[in-house]
């Protein structure tokens, strides 16, 4: 009697013991402490505009209620290269250089730069329109290299039926965008494709710099009908200018971005960023423990919503249609 008990106390001890490590080790892969030593972040962020700065901080904050906070258990680098070409490359050359644990590209032109720099260190793209024509993976399912990211891939087609829901006469479109950036030039085209499919003109105006956003707009709105505007870093920078343009001139400006309704575009049929934010983070935990960028799937944003602008729109003298406004998440008053 007393030995079996005595058996049974040994098992139960051994099933403990077994218990508590397997317990444990599940524990280190999942990296209960979030003890993350010594690790650096480094974030690059294209340029300084409301979308932009909108996906950092939910980033920031997604990380921190998963435990990981700057100078506590790990040190998180921000810089912000005021859109300028020349920034860009230093600072991913110092993210580099110092051998960061991992970089952190906001907007296409600043992920490019990031990814041409290193094939060791991860790069974690977010909000990247069209991460395959900006060359920054070759496969959306199956990145390879130490490249993945989140995209915010809009539909240009599906912004132009909402155009045409609350100005359906629209017969030349005017489309304003920087001609260098990757992320514009792959919506513009899906623009293109849906203006000649449906019968509408496309009349381009390009820029290279926000200088030169004020002058471009005004030679576009005597011609056209409404303007379009893409996930444009540049427009996007300028956008009450653009806005200013158009709404003197009576001409409805519809945009692929929340922040760029909010900043004074119409309308816009497009994703939440900080969602996109909080997912790029969730992706960057992931990498944090241990696993390889190239093996995570780039993540698009499926989630679209109406956002309109009722100002813009008394501005310039259009009625948003009840039903659009009953559908918009959003209306910026
Ligand atoms: N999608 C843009 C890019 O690929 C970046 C971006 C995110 C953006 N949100 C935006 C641009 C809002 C303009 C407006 O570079």
């Amino acid at each position: 009697m007393l030995k079996s008990k005595t058996i049974a106390g040994y098992l139960t001890a051994i099933f403990l013991v077994i218990g508590i490590l397997s317990g444990c080790t599940s524990k280190t892969d999942e990296n209960p402490n979030n003890n993350y030593g010594q690790k650096k972040i480094g974030i690059i962020q294209l340029v300084e505009h409301p979308s932009l700065n909108t996906i950092r901080e939910s980033f920031i904050n997604q990380l921190e209620e998963k435990g990981i906070k700057d100078g506590e258990n790990i040190a998180i680098d921000y810089q912000n290269a005021q859109g300028d070409q020349t920034n860009i490359k230093t600072i991913s050359n110092k993210f580099v250089n110092n051998k960061y644990d991992l970089i952190v590209a906001i907007a296409t032109p600043t992920a490019q730069s990031a990814v041409g720099a290193t094939d060791e260190i991860p790069v974690l793209f977010s909000a990247c329109t069209d991460p395959l024509s900006a060359g920054l993976v070759s496969d959306m399912e199956k990145p390879g290299r130490n490249v993945t990211g989140t995209s915010d891939a809009v539909s240009a087609e599906k912004i132009m039926e909402l155009a045409l829901r609350i100005t359906p006469d629209i017969k030349k479109i005017g489309a304003l965008y920087n001609s260098s950036e990757a992320n514009s030039i792959s919506v513009i085209n899906n623009l293109k494709q849906y203006a000649q499919e449906n019968g509408m003109e496309v009349i381009e105006a390009t820029v290279t710099n926000t200088s030169e956003v004020q002058q471009v707009t005004q030679s576009l709105v005597g011609k056209v009908d409404a303007l379009f505007s893409p996930i444009d870093n540049t427009i996007a920078t300028a956008l009450p200018v653009v806005s200013q343009v158009a709404n003197k001139a009576k001409v409805p400006f519809y945009v692929g971005a929340d922040s760029m309704v909010k900043d004074g575009g119409l309308a816009t049929y497009g994703i939440n960023y900080s969602v996109l934010g909080k997912e790029t983070a969730d992706m960057a935990v992931q990498i944090l423990n241990g696993e390889n960028p190239g093996d995570i799937p780039v993540k698009i944003m499926t989630d679209m919503d109406i956002y309109v602008n009722q100002k813009t729109a008394s501005e310039i003298g259009v009625e948003i249609p009840s039903d659009v406004l009953e559908e918009a998440v959003e209306i910026f008053e």
